[in-house]
């Protein structure tokens, strides 16, 4: 037995079963695709992935899972999961990001979750949105919410060696960004509006090779927190602050004890340096291809593609996967074939 399994540390790579985990929630969402129907796509993504969840040899927590207990019957903040084993670990969950993307056959939907040490997730509490800012890793130093976003992007621009007309920013296309859609504009670089799915477009701006060279904009906070994983795992740099919708949500994170002012790293998101984190595509994306079913040359299978890495060993996998038609008859409770 190794030294971190003494200390309860996971000590393998649990990406390797994290993985199966979004793989059956995006095999299952993916039947829903372009079907209208936001709340069974995610409810039948729900059900998979805790189908496979409960086989993973851990002792899970939920801290970013489906909200209240109340109201969410599955993968609430706070309940156990996995086998019971250790290693002891928080636990982030999207069984289905980008409900509505899933609903109306828009591009770029996942299923992703995160797993660091016990302890090491921030709770957002009450606070559902958080204002978000990421990049390479060659820009970190540049990125900060408190400098105005024309500076920001000039320095991008300087230390990429390319003019700022080349500097392009993915936004959630929101009424609560025009300002800083026109700010972005007026500095002279270009805007990549999304309709939904913050995690695949943080995803985007920090790797190597792709036309976005930032993210920007309010955003979910459980979306920061699984973004964080994501980036230490793969390099880059996101700051975020937390962002109240109104005086009653500013004063219940005040007296939770939340400091608002704070920017948060990905460092702070999800502390020290073991995070697991697995994505699969549901529908086709910029980062990742969705869910196929093809007709040949075996009806009934389909094939996934997943993002699955490491914090510690920096080990970045792209998996891709078919899966027979009685599996897919477990986690979708169809018939395939
Ligand atoms: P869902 O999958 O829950 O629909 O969330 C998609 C998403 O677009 C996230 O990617 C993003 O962080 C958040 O919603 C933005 O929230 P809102 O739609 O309320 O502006």
């Amino acid at each position: 037995m190794t030294e971190h399994h003494e200390l309860g540390r996971p000590d393998r790579n649990l990406a390797l079963d994290l993985v199966r985990t979004t793989e059956a929630a995006a095999l299952a969402a993916a039947r829903l695709v372009g079907m209208g129907d936001k709340i069974a796509a995610d409810q039948a993504a729900v059900d998979a992935m805790r189908i496979v969840l409960d086989t993973v040899p851990m002792d899970g927590v939920v801290v970013i899972g489906e909200g209240e207990k109340d109201e969410a019957p599955m993968l609430y903040n706070g309940e156990r999961i996995g086998d019971g084993s250790k290693p002891e670990v928080d636990i982030a969950v999207d069984p289905l990001e980008g409900t509505t993307l899933t609903a109306k056959g828009m591009p770029s939907a996942l299923s992703v979750i995160a797993l660091s040490p016990r302890g090491t997730m921030f709770d957002p509490g009450p606070c559902v949105y958080m204002a978000k800012l990421a990049g390479g890793s060659d820009i970190a130093d540049l990125l900060d919410l408190d400098r105005p976003l024309a500076d920001v992007l000039g320095q991008v621009a300087q230390r990429r060696g390319i003019h700022i007309r080349d500097v392009m920013v993915v936004v959630l296309d929101r009424p609560r960004h025009e300002a800083g859609i026109r700010e972005i504009r007026e500095a002279g670089a270009r805007v990549r509006l999304i309709s939904d799915g913050d995690v695949s477009a943080a995803l985007l701006a920090v790797s190597d090779n792709t036309p976005v060279d930032l993210l920007w904009g309010i955003g979910g906070t459980p979306e920061g927190v699984i973004s964080a994983a994501a980036l230490k795992c793969i390099g880059g740099t996101l700051v975020g602050r937390l962002w109240p919708r109104d005086d009653g949500e500013r004063q219940a994170a005040l007296d939770a004890g939340y400091d608002l002012e704070r920017q948060l790293t990905q460092d702070d998101l999800v502390q020290g340096d073991d995070c697991f984190f697995s994505a699969t595509g549901v529908t086709d994306g910029d980062v990742l291809q969705g869910v196929r079913y093809p007709a040949s040359p075996r009806p009934g299978a389909a094939t996934t593609e997943s993002l699955v890495m490491r914090s510690r060993s920096g080990t970045v996998r792209r998996i891709h996967a078919r899966h027979n038609r009685d599996k897919l008859r477990v986690y979708t409770g169809e018939r395939f074939g």
